[in-house]
């Protein structure tokens, strides 16, 4: 089977939940410790093989560009100063792959998100990685549904349990077990009231696609939220050609929500090399 090299990042998104911050600065450029989440996300998708990366930006989502590219003020003072090994580091996150940006016009949500992304991915397989969804993993998630994608050939849907409270806001799924953490997906809804609800089991953040994904999206209609959903799209991938879903090993943030982003910062702070030591001692002191 040939080789999934692309991925979508769809960024374009508002981010009402995270205001007032998400009014001057992109939720995907927060960061944990001492990287954007973007960085994050780009790097999963390297790791996992990826080598042609679609970030889908919005008005005010400029900072995401400047991220990915040079910045000869930096180099130029940096190298001046002696500090080459740091200007090489910091050129090389432009470097970390084949990275293009693309405007969404609007707003029109996650659907259109990644419908726009039609000319970019042309008639192959692949992985969609949601912008505000950061995932810490032994192995990159992309890599695990990847993995996935190669057995039986379908669209892959990155899941995991959640809670009754957060399934009606995400999305639940109908599905029949193949392998250990590996499913046949036979339905799925949207933001279901809880009448609706087939299972616990929600997509988190990763999916994988094949290209026929974009026939469907073109004639899928507004959904949940007035927004044209992804998940809508899916289920008639799901229905007619087919779809697996693999419960992904990995620690999820919801970076698009305050306290999934403190949460992040916590976690992987602790965890943090240059911070972890220091920071313990303060949290030890702060809750004792
Ligand atoms: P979300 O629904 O979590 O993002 O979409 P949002 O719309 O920014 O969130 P709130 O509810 O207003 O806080 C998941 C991902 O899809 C992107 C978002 O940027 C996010 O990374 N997205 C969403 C788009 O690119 N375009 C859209 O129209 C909607």
């Amino acid at each position: 089977m040939k080789k999934v090299t692309k991925a979508v990042i769809p960024a374009a998104g508002l981010g009402t939940r995270m205001l007032p911050v998400a009014k001057g600065v992109p939720k995907e450029m927060l960061p944990i410790v001492d990287k954007p989440c973007m960085h994050y996300l780009v790097e999963e998708a390297v790791a996992s093989g990826i080598t042609d990366i679609l970030i889908i930006t919005g008005r005010g989502k400029d900072a995401i560009e400047d991220y990915f590219d040079y910045n000869l003020e930096y180099n130029n003072k940096l190298c001046a100063s002696g500090k080459e090994e740091l200007a090489r580091e910091m050129n090389a996150i432009a470097d970390m792959a084949n990275i293009t940006f693309l405007r969404q016009k609007e707003a029109k949500g996650l659907g259109h998100a990644v419908y726009c992304a039609k000319s970019f991915v042309g008639d192959e397989p692949f992985a969609v990685l949601y912008g505000d969804d950061v995932i810490v993993s032994e192995v990159p998630v992309v890599k695990q549904l990847l993995d996935v994608y190669y057995k039986y050939g379908l669209g892959v849907a990155g899941v995991k349990g959640v809670t009754p409270e957060q399934i009606v806001k995400y999305c639940s799924l109908k599905v029949d077990p193949l392998e250990q953490g590996v499913y046949k997906v036979s339905d799925m809804i949207e933001k279901p009231s809880p009448d609706k609800i087939f299972s616990l089991l929600s997509i988190l953040g990763r999916v994988v696609l094949p290209p026929e994904i974009f026939d469907i999206l073109e004639r899928t209609p507004r959904g949940a939220g007035n927004e044209i959903q992804l998940t809508d799209a899916m289920r008639e991938l799901a229905v007619t050609k087919g779809m697996t879903a693999c419960e992904f090993e990995g620690k999820r943030y919801d970076i698009g929500s305050k306290l999934g982003l403190l949460m992040a910062n916590v976690e992987q702070g602790l965890k943090h090399p240059e911070t972890g030591e220091a920071f313990r001692d303060f949290l030890k002191r702060l809750v004792l």
